[in-house]
């Protein structure tokens, strides 16, 4: 279970100061798919950095199966990340190497045999639709490609939360649907803990909960009951 309590971040950049978070609070249970939507710039992303443990709050807590993620050091924070965590980078951080290469590193770092973990990633990146391309490189792959190798590497560990942002944003609307759709199934099947951040209005019709997000501040929306099995909360 994710839980933010009262977490508020501020980056002081060049002017002014910025509340990129402020006073945000919100839980994903094990099974829930949740999703984030608010306009460019709301602090989305830097919500799903705090969730990660790769920014800290100024205010507020962020705890993980009850650890304290917001007070952890570098290396239990990149613990906590490589056992727990899948995360789909906004603009992909693809690691030089093939597109096999990269959705096997979490399992090589969790110790899994080399010639293993490519033979799950391989199979990981056939159910993204990109069994012919598991041998190129970054630079030979299309964004919506790219997009679909790090969504692959979220999630080819079987990690019990998943934060992905924007993780349709380079799709078109069919291979988007697809994604989602197979991202909930995953979080209703193995009991993931899903917190999805999107434009895509669309997604509300696969999340079990939403919220919104606008200058830093959150509120919880009303979904329409669509496909999923939403209408909780
Ligand atoms: N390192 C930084 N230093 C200063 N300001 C920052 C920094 N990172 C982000 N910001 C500011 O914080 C605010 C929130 O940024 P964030 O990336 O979380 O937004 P977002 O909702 O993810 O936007 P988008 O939909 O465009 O990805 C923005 O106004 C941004 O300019
Ligand atoms: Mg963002």
């Amino acid at each position: 279970m994710l839980e933010l309590n009262n977490v508020s971040k501020d980056y002081v950049g060049p002017g002014e100061v910025v509340h990129a978070v402020n006073d945000v609070s919100l839980s994903v249970a094990p099974g829930e798919f949740v999703t984030l939507l608010g306009p460019s710039g709301s602090g989305k992303s830097t919500l799903l950095l705090l969730a990660a443990g790769i920014l800290h709050p100024e205010h507020g807590t962020v705890t993980f199966n009850g650890d304290d993620v917001s007070q952890m050091n570098d290396h239990d924070a990149s613990t906590y990340r490589r056992k727990h965590l899948g995360f789909v980078f906004q603009h992909f951080n693809l690691m030089p190497g093939t597109a096999a290469d990269n959705v096997a590193l979490p399992l090589r770092l969790g110790g899994v045999r080399p010639r293993d973990a490519i033979r799950m990633a391989k199979e990981m990146l056939a159910k993204v639709g990109l069994d012919k391309r598991v041998d190129h490189i970054a630079d030979q792959l299309s964004g919506g490609e790219r997009q679909r190798v790090a969504i692959a590497r979220a999630l080819v560990h079987s990690p019990e939360l998943v934060l992905a942002d924007e993780p349709t944003g380079n799709l078109d609307s069919q291979r988007g649907d697809q994604i989602l759709s197979m991202l909930r199934d995953l979080c209703h099947e193995r009991d993931i803990a899903v917190l999805l951040v999107t434009h895509d209005e669309r997604a509300n019709e696969y999340a079990d909960r939403s919220y919104r997000m606008k200058d830093g501040h959150l509120s919880e929306v009303e979904i329409a009951t669509g496909t999923a099995a939403g209408g909780a909360g």
